[in-house]
């Protein structure tokens, strides 16, 4: 059975690419896992990487646990050379803060890029005054790229959303802005902070930041497919994508774009891909955080892999069960020999 079938396009020139680079790094490829709390942690980056992706990113991370030694928030800050080239997200309303922030993280060495938030639209976030409630803040928002900038010689970018209203005005200053303050790199997630998930990414405004800045631009939203990856990069010229919830359920997707848009080849995945792929996040999971936490979190990771195969509700609800990884092995197994007959 293959799954995840892509459609073959040539739009893009099938050479391999060569390295481009965020300030000092060098990006090797043109797909980037998107920074996903509570999923992004070290094991599920480092299948995303091992699938292909070319640079992955860290959930953000509070400026403010950190300033507190938050055990939680240093948690989150485990990393291993293999993710390498690895982007840090932080986030937090505070100049100074920001700054300690970003020079801890720095002396850690445990990260290429370092990125500011200025689009997460949760309410805990916005009260604070941090993510996209800085985009109605261009004074605030200077500030803080300001203090960060000189607090860290890491490649900087910044993830921004369009702003508060649809007409995208207030990411066009952000990015002016930021151009002028010396970060090196911008993502883009355009949709408005109050509209959260819903309607659809505005590729115009990609490519309206794309004219307007020297900066390399990472398009970001809605990237479901292959070739979605590949139609974003043709339509707004960004310089690579991001890809977040379709990496969520499907961690080849960032590596299956990457063969699209570099060698201009699908890359279908069969089933037995995925299942070994789901046994080597279980090991990875327990290798980080030990069985029975593993199991935990992975009830509800599993379940992602098998959804849309056929009879998978059976096996989906035993996978958000599981109590041992043994057992949830021997559900995978189980069900990879019944699809076989
Ligand atoms: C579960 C979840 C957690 C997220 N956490 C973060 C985060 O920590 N930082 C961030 O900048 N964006 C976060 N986002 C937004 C994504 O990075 C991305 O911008 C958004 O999902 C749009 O991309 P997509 O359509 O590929 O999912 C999160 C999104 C989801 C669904």
């Amino acid at each position: 059975m293959t799954l995840q079938q892509t459609d073959t396009c040539f739009a893009y020139p099938p050479t391999r690419m060569p390295a481009w680079q965020i300030g000092p790094v060098n990006i090797r490829g043109k797909t980037f896992l998107a920074p996903l709390a509570g999923v992004t942690s070290l094991p599920f980056r480092r299948l995303v990487k091992e699938c292909g992706a070319a640079v992955v990113c860290s959930e953000m991370i509070s400026a403010k646990g950190l300033f507190y030694n938050s055990e939680k928030t240093l948690s989150l800050l485990a990393a291993c050379p293999e993710e390498r080239p690895l982007s840090v997200q932080i986030f937090g309303a505070e100049p100074d803060i920001m700054a300690r922030a970003a020079a801890e993280i720095t002396s850690m060495g445990i990260a290429d890029i370092l990125d500011i938030n200025f689009g997460c639209s949760v309410k805990k976030v916005i009260r604070q005054g941090a993510g996209a409630a800085l985009m109605n803040d261009l004074p605030m928002s200077r500030k803080i790229i300001q203090a960060v900038r000189r607090a860290t010689s890491l490649a900087l970018t910044i993830k921004i959303r369009s702003g508060w209203d649809p007409s995208g005005s207030q990411a066009v200053a952000l990015v002016d802005m930021a151009e002028k303050e010396g970060v090196d790199a911008v993502v883009c997630h355009p949709r408005t902070a109050t509209q959260g998930f819903k309607g659809y990414a505005d590729r115009d405004l990609i490519r309206k930041l794309k004219d307007q800045t020297a900066l390399p631009v990472i398009g970001n939203g809605d990237i479901l497919t292959p070739a979605d990856a590949l139609e974003m990069l043709n339509q707004t010229g960004c310089d690579a994508v991001m890809i977040g919830r379709g990496a969520m359920a499907n961690p080849f997707l960032p590596g299956q774009a990457e063969a699209l848009i570099s060698r201009g080849v699908s890359h279908p995945v069969t089933a037995s891909d995925i299942f070994r792929k789901m046994e080597r996040l279980i090991q990875l999971y327990v290798g980080h955080f030990g069985e029975m936490t593993a199991c935990r979190m992975l009830r509800g990771r599993l379940p992602w892999f098998v959804k849309g195969m056929p009879g998978c509700t059976g096996i989906r609800a035993s996978l958000s069960r599981i109590s041992t990884t043994k057992q949830a092995i021997a559900l995978i197994r189980d069900y990879e020999y019944r699809l076989s007959l």
